[in-house]
């Protein structure tokens, strides 16, 4: 009995079947933090994977990957979206700002100083998204109260339990923009 060749429309290791080819880049125009973007890219590529890998921008962290810790949250178009779940081929026409951006002229946003002055942070590693997803709190103005704060920020953890100090951090910077 004489060896099978292998078959080539067969899923064996080494050859190239329907199942891993890469799907072809897709064009994406978008602004970051005031800067204009022209990539090619995977459409499967998350906006948090683009901003890091590809822009260093690595100040959104990727805590859960799963859209329930908060810490990659960014803004886009001022709505606050967390990027571990956003297509970044959904950006596409759309400005996009994350922790880096939010400083002007040298001086820190309103919600960045809060947050030095009521010492909101232990690890720091929650912050960004934490800072970013306030930032889009207060565009959206419906929270008024501590417990409106508390609730509208709920989809943002912090493992180091600085929920307190974050709550006031954000009523000072409420005061102030
Ligand atoms: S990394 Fe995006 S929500 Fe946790
Ligand atoms: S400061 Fe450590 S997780 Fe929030």
């Amino acid at each position: 009995m004489t060896a099978r060749e292998p078959d080539a429309s067969s899923d064996s290791p080494g050859r190239h079947t329907r199942h891993d080819v890469a799907p072809a880049g897709v064009s994406v125009n978008f602004t970051v933090n005031g800067v204009h973007h022209a990539l090619t890219l995977d459409p499967r590529s998350t906006l948090l994977d683009v901003l890091r890998e590809q822009l260093d921008l690595n100040g959104s962290k990727k805590g859960c990957d799963q859209g329930q810790c908060g810490a990659c949250t960014v803004l886009i178009d001022s709505r606050r979206v967390v990027s571990c779940l956003t297509l970044a081929v959904m950006t596409d026409g759309k400005d996009v700002t994350t922790i880096e951006g939010l400083a002007k002229d040298g001086k820190l946003h309103p919600l960045q100083q809060a947050f030095i002055d009521h010492d909101a942070f232990q690890c720091g590693y929650c912050t960004p998204g934490q800072i970013c997803s306030a930032a889009g709190l207060i565009t959206e103005g419906k929270a008024t109260t501590p417990d409106e704060i508390r609730e509208l920020m709920s989809g943002n953890i912090c493992r180091c339990g600085a929920y307190p100090n974050i709550v006031a951090a954000i009523q000072q910077a409420m005061r102030h923009t």
